[in-house]
């Protein structure tokens, strides 16, 4: 496996190694265990810069930063191609490219007889990474994502490196409500800043509610997969919540070394687009 400093896919291919496939518990529960004691260098030095830098000062200057959405006006394939200039310079022979990644996930979408609206959800889901080539790092970019301006839960993955986040050490951020009301909903929690946050802002007038949620919280596994922060949800977000749960098997168990037809399946796609987007939208 190539290093994860050089390769903004790594972060996905240590997700699925956390949660492997469901097939017998005992084997799953033995991965989890592996998967901490065998990961590599590599992987905690990407925890520890995220979770020693993702503060609530820090996630607040980015939304400042991107949700004015000024950095481009572009249509979503044009965003796509954009993505796909993201060149990992690990393996570039042996690992596919982004839209090869987008279309793998929305085939396997496709292939299980799902809406049109959620196909398309599973195309344009990660499409938030071209923050890489607005020159964020890694750490600001993929990654589970976890509110701030509250306390860090003990179930997030390498949760001991937010000891050196300098809002451990402010009393303020570190009840478990933190700068939040109890059950104020979750668009109200600011969570350390990704794709995720990013793309939800800038598809968000057009596609239907369950599809926001995929997208918007889809790198929330502390929330969709270990049952934390339940005190910051509401109502709604605990009815979207199987909508993000039906998503996440797509996007941790679609992608093989299998290359979809890019060409053959281009002009699907781009009908697809058209029937929920205009020509172009703000980045
Ligand atoms: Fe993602």
């Amino acid at each position: 496996m190539p290093d994860i400093a050089g390769n903004i896919d790594n972060w996905e291919e240590t997700l699925a190694a956390r949660y492997p496939a469901p097939v017998a518990d005992a084997k799953s529960k033995a991965a989890y265990r592996d998967y901490r004691a065998e990961a590599r260098p590599s992987v905690k030095e990407f925890y520890r810069l995220n979770h020693t830098q993702q503060t609530f000062d820090f996630v607040n200057q980015k939304r400042g930063e991107y949700l004015p959405k000024q950095k481009r006006r572009m249509g979503i394939w044009e965003a796509m191609e954009f993505l796909n200039t993201l060149v990992d310079d690990s393996d570039p022979d042996t690992d596919l490219s982004q839209i090869e990644h987008l279309m793998q996930t929305a085939e396997a979408i496709r292939r299980d007889g799902h809406p049109r609206w959620f196909i398309l959800t599973g195309l344009i889901h990660d499409l938030g990474k071209i923050l890489c080539l607005f020159g964020e790092p890694q750490w600001a970019v993929v990654g589970d994502t976890f509110p701030v301006g509250c306390a860090h839960s003990d179930k997030i993955v390498f949760a001991e490196f937010f000891e050196g986040n300098p809002d451990a050490a402010n009393p303020r951020y570190q009840t478990s409500c933190g700068v939040y009301v109890p059950n104020c909903g979750l668009g109200k929690v600011n969570l350390s800043w990704g794709h995720d946050e990013y793309l939800y802002h800038v598809v968000k007038d057009y596609l239907p509610e369950p599809a926001l949620y995929m997208i918007r919280y889809h790198s929330f596994y502390p929330w969709h997969k270990e049952e934390q922060y339940e005190h910051l949800t509401d109502a709604h977000d605990r009815e979207m919540l199987k909508w993000v749960r039906a998503f996440n098997p797509y996007d941790l168990y679609s992608k093989t070394a299998v290359r979809p037809d890019v060409a053959a399946l281009t002009p699907y796609y781009q009908e697809l687009i058209g029937e929920f987007f205009p020509a172009q939208i703000d980045w």
